[in-house]
């Protein structure tokens, strides 16, 4: 099968499934823009695609996805919802709470745009990857997707779910042939949250944005797309520990960076950049947030670590 025929099989189950209105949300990301361009080749305004911002997105996130609604020419909304987020994970600091709490209230959110679109049914950009690593295979739950744990199951639609025996590959020549971009790395559906080791707080959300930023605007400026890790992002871990600033003592944050060569996200190894681009990252953090002391790069491949560290 080459990509156009996988494109075919794509939109004629959407037209064979869906016979009402749908609705579908969309993260930004690979999987889930590709989806919502052929959905809404097929169902034109009998679609509506919404971007949930969590307060737990990127810089430029929510700009660079109604910059793609638009360009589209989608029916689409874009709900902000990050108090209703970030007041929900006040306190809570295990790993898997934080990604229920994040899946119900996207949930929640996603059910008013639900009830008030009138849609019968819910689209998913579900793909194989996300389906076996949460428990749909004989394997244990490695981490509750939130695109998959729960979604379906509360949401009292009918869940279409076109790409789900697709792996990252296939999404990348399907993108590649109808013009989106295929430069665009994964992003987790809880977002920072995931990134952020403990309790998620306002002030280390505001961290972990800009450190975000200065790692991938660093790798987008040192390395041409093809030469690019398959991902890569800052996690801000809890431990605080000593350094200098100036001539001062000073007691910071230490941020983590993960950089990962993958095909498919189910297995991947650490890139060996060059110590200057680590030595320039690390230098750029400290320099322009004076609250992270220190920076290490994670050295471990997939497995044993997943590619998240939450
Ligand atoms: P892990 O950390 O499990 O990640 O090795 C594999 C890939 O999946 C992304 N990821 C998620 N994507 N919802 C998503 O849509 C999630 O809950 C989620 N958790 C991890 C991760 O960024 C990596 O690309």
């Amino acid at each position: 099968m080459n990509s156009s025929s996988y494109i075919d099989q794509v939109k004629s189950e959407i037209s064979e499934k869906v016979k009402g209105r749908a609705i579908m949300a969309v993260s930004g990301g690979q999987d889930s823009s590709l989806l919502s361009v052929l959905a809404s080749q097929v169902l034109g305004d009998r679609l509506l695609c919404v971007f949930v911002d969590t307060g737990l997105i990127r810089i430029g996130e929510a700009d660079r996805v109604r910059k793609f609604f638009e360009d589209h020419g989608m029916n689409y909304r874009i709900v902000d919802a990050s108090d209703r987020f970030i007041g929900a994970l006040k306190g809570v600091t295990d790993p898997e709470e934080k990604r229920k709490i994040i899946g119900k209230t996207f949930i929640d959110v996603l059910n008013e745009e639900a009830e008030n679109f009138q849609a019968e049914y819910l689209l998913q950009g579900t793909i194989a990857p996300d389906w076996i690593e949460s428990g749909g295979q004989k394997r244990d739950t490695i981490k509750s997707h939130h695109n998959v744990g729960g979604l379906p199951k509360e949401m009292k639609l009918k869940l279409v779910e076109p790409l789900r025996d697709f792996y990252k590959d296939e999404i990348r020549s399907m993108s590649r042939e109808l013009g989106l971009r295929t430069d665009l790395q994964p992003f987790p559906g809880p977002g920072l949250a995931v990134r952020i080791m403990g309790e998620v707080t306002p002030e280390k959300i505001d961290l972990l944005r800009k450190a975000t930023k200065i790692v991938e605007d660093k790798i987008e400026n040192a390395l041409k797309p093809d030469q690019r890790p398959w991902q890569y992002f800052a996690v801000l871990l809890p431990v605080r520990t000593t350094g200098v600033h100036g001539d001062r003592r000073a007691y910071g944050y230490t941020v983590a960076v993960r950089m990962i060569d993958s095909i498919d996200a189910m297995t991947g190894t650490f890139t060996k950049p060059s110590w200057d681009l680590l030595e320039d990252i690390a230098n750029t953090i400290t320099d322009e947030l004076p609250e992270i002391n220190r920076v290490v790069y994670d050295i471990t491949n997939k497995p044993p670590a997943t590619i998240e560290w939450e």
